[in-house]
């Protein structure tokens, strides 16, 4: 075997450029976010950074709307705390219930499965949402220990109601599991009123906070389910009666936490507390209609009815003979701006445009609008 000690060849910098983040995420950090995340490192047994892990928590409940003591942030990205709510609630042959119209909803099911779940799964076409028939039915046919739903389909842009849908899940001792990876701080998300079981979200979406750290809720009953399982959580990572005992009063080791990442989110979510809730839902809902009417004046039209449209992520129908990959290029390489092409069955069909947490603003929705004014010669 040869060893090689050779420098490689290209040691320069890259530039990297400013860009509009406005595609399914990661949207645009708050630079007051970035700034916090460049002073020194702390130990992550050290009393401020514990401190810090603290306030966090407290932030993220009021964020996730809840009381729930376990909430904390997973080391990973949303895909992580997807994992994590599914790998420590799923035992193998549990039946789960996994309501799919759209990409994330493909993935949760996919999960559950390779945690042995037995997994049922109802669809719905992409951009559309289930009824409270739609799961009553679902769930007469046979009992489920988890239902899952998508709140916000990053991947089609509907909204999922989640009103009532806890009542049916919970009269047969089920738990429910939400996917609020594109709703959380962008839209109410209401764990407790709606009583949520587990919910997750991402730091790159709504929170406008480089990706890393996951937002992550368990109600006392998702709790008391991890405390009586017959087998250990299959994964050591996201275990989170480890995970929990780093976060809690034993502050026990279980990994070395994502330090910048934490005075990222810390960052954020103050910055989520300083606006208040109500004010950042209003301010989400206000750009995407500005947005709404904006693309309706270019004559665009929107995959999802406006009934069940998410403000957060907005899917647009490619005009007839309007290149996809060429006009998201130009967006990109000539006015700095990215959206993004549809996935799954949506590709080539779709665009993608995100007006997340701190994008949520009257600057960026008028320069894509001008943007695609010009490339669409219109
Ligand atoms: C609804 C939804 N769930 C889960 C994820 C996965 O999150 P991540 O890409 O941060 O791992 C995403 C990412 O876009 C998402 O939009």
């Amino acid at each position: 075997m040869t060893h090689t000690r050779e420098i490689p060849r290209d040691t320069t910098d890259l530039d990297i450029p400013n860009r509009l983040l406005l595609g399914p995420g990661p949207s645009n950090a708050d630079p007051r976010v970035l700034q916090k995340m460049s002073v020194p490192l702390l130990g992550h047994l050290d009393p401020v950074f514990l401190t810090l892990m603290n306030r966090i928590q407290e932030l993220l409940r009021y964020t996730f709307e809840t009381t729930n003591p376990l909430t904390l942030a997973v080391p990973g990205t949303g895909t992580a705390a997807m994992e994590a709510a599914v790998a420590n609630l799923v035992e193998p042959g549990d039946r789960v219930l996994v309501c799919v119209n759209g990409y994330f909803g493909m993935r949760i099911s996919e999960m559950a499965r390779r945690y042995g779940a037995d997994v049922r799964v109802i669809s719905k076409p992409w951009g559309q949402v289930f009824s409270l028939d739609d799961i009553r039915q679902a769930l007469a046919a046979r009992q489920e220990k988890l239902v899952a739903l998508v709140h916000a389909e990053t991947s089609t842009g509907a909204l999922q109601p989640l009103e009532g849908i806890a009542d049916l899940v919970h009269a047969q001792d089920g738990l429910l599991l939400v996917d609020a990876v594109t709703s959380l701080g962008g839209l109410p998300v209401s764990v407790d009123r709606l009583e949520v079981d587990a919910c997750y979200s991402g730091a790159q979406k709504n929170l406008s906070c480089p990706p890393g750290l996951s937002p992550l809720t368990f109600s006392p009953a998702a709790e008391a389910r991890l405390q009586n399982r017959h087998s250990p959580v299959t994964s050591f990572y996201l275990d989170l009666t480890l995970l929990g005992k780093y976060w809690g009063a034993e502050r026990q080791y279980h990994h070395t936490a994502p330090i910048s990442t934490a005075y990222g989110l810390f960052a954020a979510l103050r910055l989520v507390a300083e606006e208040g809730l109500e004010q950042r839902w209003e301010r989400h809902r206000f750009f995407a209609r500005r947005l709404w009417e904006g693309l309706q004046g270019l004559g665009l039209e929107f995959h999802v009815p406006e009934a069940h449209r998410l403000p957060t992520l907005t899917t647009v129908c490619i005009p007839q003979g309007v290149d996809d990959l060429l006009t998201r290029q130009k967006l990109l390489q000539e006015y700095g701006i990215e959206i993004g092409g549809g996935l799954g069955e949506l590709k080539g069909k779709v665009w993608r445009i995100g007006l997340m947490g701190y994008n949520a603003r009257q600057e960026s929705v008028d320069r894509l609008l001008d943007a695609l004014r010009f490339l669409l010669g219109k």
